[in-house]
């Protein structure tokens, strides 16, 4: 059975007397809303270590003034009745008081690698990811950690948060998971309507136009961006950007430049007031695939 703690020393011990009979930790930080991207998540912790923890947690550091904090979905109870029979041996679901408590003062900041893409668009959200995936990490102790590639930018983040804080946590990168036409999974697409599906995407549409020139040779950033570019801006309501960059640095490629053996195209855009984001890294991902 799962247990589902709400409080940080309980919790904190759990993970304590895993690691003190042996047991390697795994551990899924999430917002919940889960779906199949998270469950291959817990999924692959599952696979690697023999005791994992899923945190449940809608972070308020991370959302804009703006953003969708209020509306974002809270599916506690459907949440553990997911992560139960893949064999999650704990759920931390805290309260904001308990991760945030009145007077904390502390914020973890990162450098230029938070600044491109989201962060442009999002002021102070990969301070608050990298806030609370610390404070998160402080309570768990050592343990791999599991994140999805569709944020690529958070992973890149959190793999240096660990490194510069040397936490003893193994950052492990997870590959995006699709539905059947491509989306790629994200709580977001629930406020998704029917008929914004096929527009919705677009995204997609655009990394295949990228990966597939760059399949055939083209190098150019320039090329390569407009070709996804113009897809996406065709369909979605706003695009935040369409970009190019060292997959490791996130440095942003511009368009006179050509690219090396590896780069990462990554997007952001709104369908609406609904904002997706998606990536691959040509040279290194497959095509990402259409099944209908
Ligand atoms: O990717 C997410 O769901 C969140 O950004 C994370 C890593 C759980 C931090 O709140």
């Amino acid at each position: 059975v799962t247990q589902v703690f709400s409080d940080l020393a309980t919790f904190r011990a759990a993970c304590d007397s895993a690691r003190s009979t042996q047991k390697s930790v795994g551990f899924v930080p999430t917002m919940g809303a889960l779906h199949h991207g998270h469950a291959t998540l817990a999924q692959t912790a599952k696979s690697e270590c023999d005791w994992v923890a899923v945190s449940i947690f809608v972070n308020p550091t991370q959302f804009g003034p703006n953003e969708d904090f209020d509306r974002y979905p809270r599916t506690l109870e459907a949440d553990v009745r997911i992560l139960e029979p893949m064999g999650v041996d704990a759920v931390f679901a805290p309260s904001a008081s308990l991760v945030y408590p009145l007077g904390d003062q502390t914020r973890v900041h990162v450098g230029s690698l938070a600044e491109p893409f989201c962060g442009g668009f999002r002021p102070g959200h990969f301070e608050g990811v990298a806030t609370v995936v610390s404070k998160l990490l402080g309570i768990v102790g050592k343990c791999s950690a599991y994140f999805g590639r569709k944020d690529y930018q958070q992973l890149q983040i959190i793999k240096r948060v660990v490194t510069d804080l040397f936490l003893p946590v193994n950052v492990v990168g997870v590959p995006t998971v699709r539905e059947p036409d491509g989306l790629a999974l994200s709580s977001r697409n629930r406020y998704l309507k029917p008929e914004d599906r096929q527009q919705a995407l677009s995204l997609v549409r655009g990394l295949r136009a990228a990966f597939d020139l760059f399949e055939q040779g083209e190098r150019n950033v320039g090329n390569l961006r407009q070709a996804s570019c113009k897809l996406v801006e065709r369909d979605m309501t706003k695009v935040d950007y369409v970009q190019l960059a060292d997959p490791d640095s996130l440095e942003v490629y511009q368009d006179n430049q050509s690219a090396g053996s590896r780069l990462l195209i990554a997007m952001a855009a709104y369908l609406g007031t609904t904002r997706l984001i998606d990536n691959i890294v040509l040279g290194e991902d497959p095509r990402p695939k259409e099944s209908i």
